[in-house]
């Protein structure tokens, strides 16, 4: 694995710090930002909960944000690509972007397979040093249940050898070491899995947790 470069560190570029701490921000979102990391496999059904968790937290008064990994792959990281080095960086751009929106007092929810835990780690690491919660969560169901689904027809392509380099085919999926959170898909309904994540998000997001 690369080691990831070094960011810009122009010495004429200075960070500018606000005067608006994130106390007043909470204060104003009646919540604390976090971030929700769902990890998996293709397949496994980290969008489709992201997509449920979104609307049942707004329902609920909780101001969430999704950060799908495909979508951003037509904005954000349109052009990275499916390399150690392209996966490296577009996890770490979503890592950023998360908490952009967690630090507006978001629930941010990132679904991406970002199959390499190191990758992961550091998104962790950049949380950490910024004072944002990080939860991640491993959506987790077999790969002969994801490749069962197929929802995109993708491991049937992959297994054809029209991708390469396709995660839990030809490319390793490292699940997590110590996730907050694992759902189980093939064992849990959409409702039971959204439910687990809003109610962790939930906690995580209260003032004063
Ligand atoms: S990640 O590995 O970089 O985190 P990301 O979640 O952004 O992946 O995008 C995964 C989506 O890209 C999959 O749902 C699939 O539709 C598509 N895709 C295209 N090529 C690959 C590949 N080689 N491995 C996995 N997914 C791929």
């Amino acid at each position: 694995m690369q080691e990831q470069p070094e960011p810009t560190r122009d010495p004429n570029v200075r960070w500018h710090a606000g005067i608006a701490d994130a106390a007043l921000r909470a204060r104003c979102a009646r919540q604390r930002g976090v971030t929700l990391w769902l990890t998996g496999l293709s397949g496994s059904g980290k969008s489709t909960i992201a997509v449920e968790l979104e609307r049942s937290l707004l329902e609920a008064g909780s101001l969430a944000f999704r950060l799908d990994g495909d979508n951003l792959r037509h904005g954000l990281n349109a052009g990275v690509g499916f390399d150690a080095a392209g996966r490296q960086e577009a996890v770490r751009r979503a890592g950023e972007a998360a908490l952009l929106v967690a630090g507006a007092g978001a629930v941010a929810i990132v679904g991406m397979i970002s199959p390499y835990r190191a990758d992961r780690d550091r998104v962790r690491a950049r949380h950490a040093e910024v004072g944002i919660p990080f939860l991640e969560v491993h959506v987790d169901a077999p790969l002969a249940v994801a490749e069962s689904r197929d929802p995109k027809g993708l491991y049937a392509k992959a297994r054809a050898g029209e991708i390469k380099g396709f995660t839990g085919i030809d490319d390793p999926y490292e699940a997590p070491a110590a996730p907050e959170i694992v759902v189980r898909t093939h064992e849990r309904s959409l409702a039971e899995c959204v439910a687990a994540l809003q109610a962790a998000a939930i906690a995580a997001a209260r003032i004063g947790a």
